[in-house]
């Protein structure tokens, strides 16, 4: 019964090298150092060799029983320690919960946006489809196709932002209409609706290079001045408040004809006269008409059938209006503490 004693030995041993360990780095060095190459128990095995025939049944009996159990005792060793090293981790990182909780900060919708959206309720309830189109576009799109020939002052480098000789940052958000007609190939009723951030060589308190438009393009048959004027006192009135006048000046665009430019009721003065509207009661707010044939024409739709009309706000004014903002540049400059405003329910 040498081999049993051995047995126990050998156990005894393993039980006492596992005894003080405290890493797994420590259980993979005693792991090899009885089951690796040259371990206790491999080197139990090699002998194998030199039993003889008759014990050798008895032998492997051995050698499989001791293997069991080292391998058990091994394996639990490595349980024990997972469990320790979990422990320890959950005691180190245990939290404080009578500390302070950090505040989280709320955001809040930005005052463009809140008009944005005001106005794209407004005309989606009146049946109109809300588009966007890219703020980089193409000169052909911005200007040709909108019958402004070549020369025309809008063109002038002063006022567009041209990033080579086919592209621009878009002055206006008219090429949309360019790129609904197109897009439609002659379909009627359409109504469309286009907000986007527009692109001009401007940057004073009110003039900022960067500010926002809300294009309007509706074409079908019969469609007629008179639907422009109505739909843009309705949109006055709605956004701007019901006492809110408007008034239609004669102007000239390339791409309306007749075309007109719009005022309202000054919404500081309430039309008295102040120093917003320059004493005159009145606050231009947009350009519109009736879309050019031209226009139609190079864009797929017959002039013959078809009749138009476009207009095109810059909405900047109805936010500084409607939120007091005094200088145009507040509105772009992301200032935290002016964004942190319109989190207030007064502004809702
Ligand atoms: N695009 C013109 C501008 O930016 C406004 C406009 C739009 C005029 C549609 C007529 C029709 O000034």
């Amino acid at each position: 019964m040498e081999e049993y004693m051995e047995r126990e030995d050998i156990i005894k041993k393993l039980e006492s090298d596992l005894e003080s360990i405290k890493t797994k780095n420590d259980l993979q060095t005693i792991k090899a150092s009885y089951l690796g190459k040259n371990g206790i128990v491999t080197n139990l095995s090699l002998k194998m060799k030199e039993i003889p025939n008759e014990e050798k049944k008895e032998y492997g009996k051995f050698l499989n029983l001791i293997k069991e159990e080292v391998t058990t005792k091994l394996n639990d060793k490595e349980q024990e320690l997972d469990k320790m090293l979990l422990d320890m981790k959950l005691n180190n990182e245990k939290i404080d919960i009578t500390l302070p909780s950090r505040r989280s900060l709320k955001g809040s919708i930005h005052p463009m946006t809140r008009i944005v959206e005001e106005l794209e309720d407004l005309f989606v309830s009146m049946g109109y489809d809300v588009i966007s189109g890219p703020e980089i576009d193409t000169d052909m799109n911005s200007f040709t196709k909108l019958n402004l020939p070549e020369g025309h002052p809008a063109r002038d480098a002063q006022d567009t932002f041209y990033l080579d000789k086919d592209y621009l940052l878009r002055p206006h958000t008219s090429p949309a209409q360019v790129r609904t007609m197109e897009a439609n190939k002659d379909k009627t009723p359409l109504r469309i609706v286009c907000p986007g951030k527009v692109y001009r060589r401007d940057d004073d308190a009110t003039h900022s290079h960067q500010f926002m438009q809300f294009e309007g393009l509706v074409i079908g048959e019969d469609i007629s001045l008179a639907d422009l004027k109505g739909t843009l006192e309705l949109f006055a009135k709605k956004l701007l408040g019901e006492k809110t006048n408007v008034r239609f000046r004669p102007s000239y665009f390339p791409f309306t004809e007749p075309s007109c430019e719009v005022d309202v009721t000054c919404f500081k003065c309430g039309g008295k006269g102040c120093s917003l509207c320059k004493q005159t009661g009145w606050i231009e707010v947009l350009g519109a008409g009736v879309v050019h044939p031209n226009v139609l024409r190079m864009s797929g739709y017959d002039p013959e059938k078809y009749t138009g009309f476009a207009f095109g706000p810059g909405i900047d004014r109805f936010a500084m209006f409607k939120y007091g903002i005094t200088d145009i540049r507040q509105i772009y400059t992301n200032d935290i503490r002016f964004l942190e405003q319109f989190d207030r329910k007064d502004v809702d």
